[in-house]
């Protein structure tokens, strides 16, 4: 996120010699008052190492789905109006909004109603529509990948099965790419529903063969076949239930049926910190001039992607 706010702001101004006000927590910058200030190229200045975003972030501000809770009761409103007002209040000629496919598809919404959106994709899951690579997903698999180095050690050691729990929501890109990188022996995606059998003989056949210990990447979407995903019961945040616990699941009937160790880790928010890899640093800053550049041309409704290579809308 802040390497794309960097190159947007530098663009913008060295380039058009506009005005860049940073909207600060996603969309709540634009539903309550004084959420916003202007950025100019000394506030991006060392911005490129740094992970996360310096405007702040947040998951509960959808202004077609704004939760206010009152007295222990939680209300839903659309607000919808009131950001086209502050948009209106604030001078905007343009919106320029990074985030997934919740953000995109407030984003399309607000088009529709009139604002002029250009959209810049990230999302560690990868999970976007016309973009081949989404920012953030690279340094994500990185993460995950540096994981399963580390966990060979103890599973090699102690002859174990350790089951990995990865993010992603319903898209398997980084337990995909991940477990490949990292050498896992046994890769879910929620994508294909897992046959309970197939994992098992892959594991016992590894015991039986020398090997003795596996490693299994297991994707907070997994499912079985013919069964469902599992949530976290309580924790749904802005309307969106959280994925979380099939880990065990699997890791509990691998156990019985194999009669063997197995232990459980999951990677959580390790994957979405740190310093960006250099791949998500190009990306990011080549989504962002190109974003920049589009408003420029005054296309409305674009999102920026990445296509062969190429970055494209
Ligand atoms: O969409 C990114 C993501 O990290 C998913 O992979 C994960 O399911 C979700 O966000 C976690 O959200 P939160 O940080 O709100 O628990």
């Amino acid at each position: 996120l802040n390497a794309v706010i960097r190159a947007v702001v530098k663009t913008a101004i060295n380039e058009y010699g506009w005005e860049v006000l940073g909207i600060e927590d996603g969309f709540e910058g634009l539903i309550k008052p004084h959420k916003a200030h202007l950025l100019d190229i000394k506030d991006v200045r060392g911005l490129l190492s740094r992970g996360g975003t310096m405007l702040g972030s947040t998951n509960r501000a959808n202004p077609f789905h704004y939760e206010v809770s009152t007295n222990g009761a939680v209300k839903v409103f659309d607000v919808s109006e009131t950001v086209l007002q502050c948009a209106r209040d604030y001078g905007l000629d343009g919106l320029l909004v990074i985030g997934g496919d919740g953000t995109m598809r407030i984003a399309q919404e607000l088009m529709q109603k009139g604002l002029h959106v250009v959209g810049v994709p990230k999302t560690i899951d990868n999970d976007l529509y016309g973009t081949e690579v989404t920012v953030g997903f690279d340094t994500a698999v990185n993460t995950a990948m540096e994981a399963l180095d580390k966990l060979h050690t103890t599973a090699e050691s102690h002859h174990r099965v350790l089951v990995i729990e990865l993010m992603g929501r319903h898209a398997g890109w980084i337990a995909l790419a991940a477990g490949v990188a990292g050498g896992a022996d046994v890769i879910l995606i929620p994508e294909i529903p897992y046959d309970l059998d197939v994992i098992t003989e892959k594991v016992q056949q590894r015991n039986q063969s020398g090997a003795q210990f596996s490693i299994m990447v297991v994707p907070e979407g997994s499912k079985p076949r013919g069964g469902a995903a599992v949530y976290q019961a309580g924790r749904d945040v802005g309307g969106v239930s959280r994925l979380g616990g099939i880990r065990e699941v699997v890791a509990a009937q691998v156990r019985r049926l194999c009669q063997t160790d197995v232990r459980v880790t999951v990677l959580g928010h390790l994957q979405r910190g740190g310093s960006p890899t250099a791949f998500d640093r190009l990306l990011a800053t080549r989504f962002g001039a190109m974003a920049v550049h589009v408003m420029a041309q005054g296309t409305v409704g674009h999102m920026v992607a990445l296509h062969h290579g190429h970055i494209t809308t």
